[in-house]
Formats: structure tokens, sequence, C-alpha cells
């Protein structure tokens, strides 16, 4: 569904230059839950962007279903690091929901439908008509996924949308993320600095190395396909598998060179 090849991207402006992503190539099939993680300021965001074709890549190329990304494209939508400042206050929950909608050729019953049936997904049927200010920060994330949904997505691409809130609402958007993706077949993208929601979260981890970025491994998660906050991450396989995406972004912070492994670590 995804394949990013010899992704490169380098700034420049302002006398500065800052090589953010060196070369970074992997794939995602469809239906894959697949987190990234790597350290913080290792261009996380900058490869997302760069894959949803909100920025132009320096070198390499990003296929979405075999077409070239050169743009937003139709199927894809997006769920950014800081809710607080993506959705616009001066209109109502249900509208932000609905913003993106009006691209699409569907009839006003339709997006009102869609608008609906996203923000039932998120429990937040009843806020269509609040203003987002008024709702803590944890429904506004809600309102963000509720947002992406709403646009039906076959691709959703998520930035470390859980940074900013509680424990408690984090451990609660982490299983409607999981719960959703499971119910919509829909192929997610998770990025995060968080060991323990990827390994949580993912099917599969990538591990970033420190900027400029490159893989340095990929991660098969052999958990159970039910998970859940209190029995998975007490799970050894869940310590064992958090331990070794640990030791693995510890040596990539002090600048190891990347091993290339693609299998799971032994039991
Ligand atoms: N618009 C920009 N212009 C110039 N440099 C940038 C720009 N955006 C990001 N950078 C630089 O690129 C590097 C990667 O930034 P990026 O935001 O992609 O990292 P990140 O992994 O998402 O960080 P965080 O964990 O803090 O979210 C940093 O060195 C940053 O300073
Ligand atoms: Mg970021």
């Amino acid at each position: 569904m995804l394949d990013v090849r010899g992704l490169r991207k380098v700034y420049e402006g302002s006398g500065r230059r800052t090589e953010a992503v060196r070369d970074l190539t992997f794939t995602v099939a469809a239906g894959e839950l697949v987190c990234l993680v790597g350290p913080s300021g290792c261009g996380k965001t900058t490869l997302l962007k760069c894959v949803g074709g909100l920025l132009e890549p320096t070198a390499g190329e990003v296929f979405l279903a075999g077409r070239k990304v050169d743009g937003p494209p139709p199927g894809m939508a997006f769920v950014f690091q800081e809710y607080g400042r993506s959705l616009f206050p001066w209109m109502r929950v249900g509208q932000n929901v609905e913003l993106p909608l009006k691209q699409k050729d569907l009839s006003r019953s339709r997006r009102r439908e869609l608008v609906a049936d996203a923000l039932a997904s998120v429990g937040l049927a009843d806020a269509a008509g609040a203003y987002p200010w008024q709702l803590s920060g944890g429904m506004q994330q809600r309102v963000a996924i509720a947002r992406a949904l709403a646009y039906e997505p076959e691709v959703l691409l998520m930035d470390e949308p859980f940074a900013a809130v509680d424990a408690q609402t984090r451990a609660d958007l982490e299983d409607l993320v999981r719960r959703l993706w499971r119910e919509r077949g829909i192929t997610v993208l998770f990025v995060t600095h968080d060991i323990d929601e990827a390994v949580y979260l993912g099917e599969r981890v990538i591990v970033l190395s420190a900027s400029p970025t490159v893989v340095r491994e990929q991660l098969k998660v052999d958990l159970p396909d039910e998970r859940d906050q209190l029995t998975t991450r007490v799970a050894p396989r869940f310590a064992e598998l958090r331990t070794h995406v640990y030791e693995q972004i510890q040596a990539a912070k002090r600048g190891a060179g990347p091993v290339r492994k693609d299998t799971p670590p032994p039991r």
C-alpha cells in the first residue's frame, strides 16, 4: 500500500542546512498497522509529511498503491502532533469533521451520516455542536481522529497523536486506534517516540536512527491480536520486545551504525 524508497529530506534556507532524513526505505502492506519509533528530533514528522505529500522530498519517492505521491493524495488522512493547532476554533466540532468531506463529491446527507458515524466511533456523538475549545485535550484529539475517519481514508498517518494528553487518556486512545484499525481495515502508519506505545499498538515496529535518519531495524510484534492495557503490558514477551527496542534506540542515540535485521529478537 505504501512504498517509501530512498527518501531523503534536506531543509535549506536562512543560511541553515539540515539533513533531517538521510535514506529511508520501507513498505507498509494494505491493512497493516506499523509504528515508527525514533529519538526526539530524528525526523519523524519530516518523514510523515513527505509520505503524506505535504513536503517534497529532496530525493527518493513515495508510492501509494502504486501511484507516486506528489501532493496530498485523496486516499490519505493525517492526524497531527498538535491537536490544539489542527482544529479550527471558530467552527463547531461537527463542522470541523465535515470540512475535508467537502472536497469529495458527496451529497449533504451522506456527509452528515459520515460525520455522525465518525463522532460516534470515537465516543463523541453528543459533541457535534460544541466548539473545540470547550472540550478537554483528549476529546479534541478524538475530534481530530474522527475527522480523519469520516474521510474514509485508505491510509491513516498519525504523528505522535497522544504526546500531549495524560496517561489515562492516552491508554484509552491507544485502544481506540487499535479498535478502529481492526473494525475498518485501514492501513495505519503511526509515529511515536514512546517505545511502549509502539510495541503495544503495532503489528510491526520500524526503529529509526538519530538524525540524519535511516531505518535501524524492523521488528515484527508477535503479540496476540487481542491486546489490552492490563495483560499485554505485563506479558513477558511485551517486556522482551520493549527492552529490545529500547536498546536499539539507545544505540541509535550513541550513533552506532545501523543493524538491519528484519526478524524478531530471539525468545
Ligand atoms: N521547516 C523546517 N525547516 C528547517 N529545519 C527543519 C524544519 N522542520 C524540521 N526541521 C529540522 O529537521 C530535523 C527533524 O525534525 P522533525 O520535526 O522531523 O523531527 P521529529 O522526529 O518529528 O521531532 P519530535 O520528536 O520533536 O517531534 C530537526 O533537526 C529539525 O530542526
Ligand atoms: Mg515530530
